[in-house]
């Protein structure tokens, strides 16, 4: 309903919304990773390696689509405009950027960054924290 009684269509869409945030855990995130599997970055194999290996791991630990203190939600982007170097990897709130994000750095990197909240400084270059 609008302000003024009448029913609004986008109402609607919303609640679906919600319900899908809802059941994605949206709103107990901690973190959002975006990884990039863009073929001028790196080649089509590594991306999708890494990728794989990102989800499974996530869903392993039971950090994704949870309720866990280090719950983080994942996207897989087609290029994060870095173009070289890749994976190219962002992780917020910390912002922090990360190169050479192949498949083998992945349990490192969950294990450091996500769960225990440590930045791995020698494959970051570049930080902007949004918050
Ligand atoms: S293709 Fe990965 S940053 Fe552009």
């Amino acid at each position: 309903m609008s302000d003024h009684g009448r029913t609004n269509p986008d109402d609607s869409v919303k609640e679906e919304l919600a319900q899908i945030a809802s059941k994605l855990q949206i709103p107990s995130c901690k973190r959002h990773v975006f990884l990039c599997i863009g073929d001028s970055c790196c080649s089509q194999e590594a991306g999708e390696k890494s990728w794989k290996a990102l989800k499974n791991l996530l869903k392993e630990q039971n950090l994704s689509l949870s309720d866990s203190p280090s719950a983080c939600f994942r996207t897989k982007v087609g290029c994060l405009r870095v173009c070289k170097g890749g994976p190219i990897l962002v992780v917020y709130p910390e912002g922090h950027w990360y190169f050479g994000m192949t498949a083998d750095k992945i349990p490192e990197f969950v294990d450091r960054q996500i769960v225990k909240g440590e930045p791995i400084s020698e494959w970051i270059f570049a930080t902007n924290p949004l918050s």
